[in-house]
């Protein structure tokens, strides 16, 4: 059993089911549906909103800049998709104890748009009681109706990107209209409004020099942020970027040396900051303000997803909306039924499987819930793969955790989806994030199209 060298940093490492084409099957779903959750029924709930006023170049979420007109048609087909499984025995069984209105734009919708979809989910789901309800959007929408509209529909929690300071950046490579005294300006009226937000940035942007990165980490860390996610930069196919980069060479690739050297610096100023609570791979918080949307994914893997081109899993079964807009109102407005293009009833081995790519994102694995749930033990179940892992210096066991060395967090994304062998190597794709071309590239390869050479996992 030889010992593992990484070469290429996975950016993302989320569970890959349900593949491109896996058939619908609306018998077996509706029979799943109509029973209550028989074993653990907690959840989480996930909206897409595929809108935004502007398109980043980076950006590979499903999103379009639409018209009036599309919004109000997609608010109606949400409402009635949320009531058509709101019908279900197995929905009204569930404890929802977090939802996320994620996008595209939650915030390109209006004011009256957003509270109906807000009301929509209080009316018809069984939320719980200290439900935590997270918003994204866009800084410069949160505007005094809209964040009346939310705050009146219970939302408690904000997610909004950032990327860069720099404004050259962000004018230049990423298609983003305001600067830094905006974003700042944006920030202080999140601070005055909510006391728990998150604000995004990504590292390794074309331009980025040591010194705007120094700017970038410094202003977050006295954002008053309660939250910040940290993503490397992904070349993501049918981008703005994907075509910079690798059609046109407008810019070099992606060094992962880089990235690691950038993900290293902060690393290193988070540690010293209030944001001491580093609990997922690419999360840190302050104390006591980890997203429950995050650990309730990884720890109980139920997503209830609504929204073209949303990811859920329920009642066993991984599965995908239909995710053009348009077609996703049309199947609505004409079917009245559930608008999926793929789902997979999972096999025991992919449940397995999906624990720990999950579960990873938390840096830190229970395995007892595993025993309890498969009635078989992980390190029995995934022998090799943890012996190996261990062996390599990226895993350390201690009782019944599994635990990310410093080695481990760099290489964080690639353990995680070792567990899930060939398959991860086939497809992958997070939520709503595009997949290639021909439905089967993993986006992870694209950032190896002429990449500059192998990186080892020497670190
Ligand atoms: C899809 S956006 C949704 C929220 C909102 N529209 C915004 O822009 O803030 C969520 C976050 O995903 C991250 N993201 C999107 N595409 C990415 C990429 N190609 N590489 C790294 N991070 C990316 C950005 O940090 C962004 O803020
Ligand atoms: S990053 Fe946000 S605003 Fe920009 S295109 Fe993606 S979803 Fe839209």
């Amino acid at each position: 059993m030889g010992n593992i060298h990484f070469k290429h940093r996975e950016p993302i490492g989320s569970s890959t089911f349900p593949m491109p084409g896996d058939p619908v099957d609306r018998d077996l779903i509706g029979a799943r549906l109509s029973q209550p959750a028989n074993d653990y029924n907690q959840s989480t709930v996930y909206i897409h909103i595929p809108f935004c006023d502007q398109i980043c170049s980076f950006c590979g979420f499903n999103k379009a800049v639409s018209s009036e007109t599309t919004k109000e048609r997609y608010v109606k087909a949400l409402v009635r998709e949320i009531e058509i499984y709101a019908k279900t025995d197995y929905v009204q069984s569930l404890d929802l104890r977090a939802v996320y209105l994620g996008g595209g734009t939650p915030n390109a919708l209006n004011a009256n748009q957003l509270s109906r979809i807000l009301q929509a989910l209080h009316d018809n789901l069984p939320l719980s009681d200290d439900v935590e309800i997270t918003s994204e959007g866009v800084i410069q929408n949160f505007d005094t109706a809209r964040i009346r509209a939310l705050k009146d529909g219970g939302v408690n929690r904000i997610s909004a990107g950032v990327q860069t300071f720099d404004k050259a950046i962000r004018e230049a490579q990423l298609h983003m209209r305001n600067g830094k005294e905006e974003l700042l300006e944006g920030i202080a009226n999140l601070r005055a409004s909510f006391d728990n937000f998150n604000l995004d940035f990504i590292y390794n942007l074309p331009g980025q020099t040591d010194e705007i990165w120094e700017e970038d980490v410094r202003l977050a860390l006295s954002s008053g942020a309660q939250h910040l996610t940290f993503y490397p930069l992904v070349l993501l196919e049918n981008t703005i970027f994907y075509a910079d980069y690798v059609k046109n060479e407008k810019y070099a690739m992606p060094d992962e040396a880089r990235e690691i050297a950038m993900y290293l610096f902060a690393l290193e100023q988070l540690k010293h900051s209030v944001y001491s609570n580093r609990y997922s791979v690419r999360d840190w918080a302050q104390p006591g303000r980890d997203c429950r949307y995050i650990r309730m994914n990884a720890e109980s893997n139920h997503i209830l997803a609504f929204g073209a081109g949303a990811h859920g899993y329920l009642a066993g079964v991984t599965y995908r909306t239909i995710r053009s807009t348009i077609k996703y109102m049309e199947h609505i407005e004409q079917q009245h039924s559930l608008p999926l293009d793929a789902m997979r009833a999972a096999t025991r081995r992919e449940l397995m499987q999906r624990y720990a790519v999950m579960g990873l994102r938390m840096r830190d694995l229970d395995l007892d819930p595993f025993a309890e749930r498969f009635g078989e033990r992980f390190l029995d179940v995934f022998s090799t793969e943890v012996q190996q892992l261990i062996a390599s210096g990226y895993l350390v066991l201690n009782g019944d955790r599994l635990h990310f060395t410093d080695k481990g967090d760099i290489w964080a994304n690639n353990v995680r989806t070792h567990f899930e062998g060939g398959a991860a190597a086939k497809v992958g794709y997070t939520d709503t994030v595009s997949i290639g071309q021909d439905g089967k590239t993993h986006y992870s390869k694209v950032t190896r199209i002429k990449a500059s050479g192998d990186v080892e996992a020497n670190v």
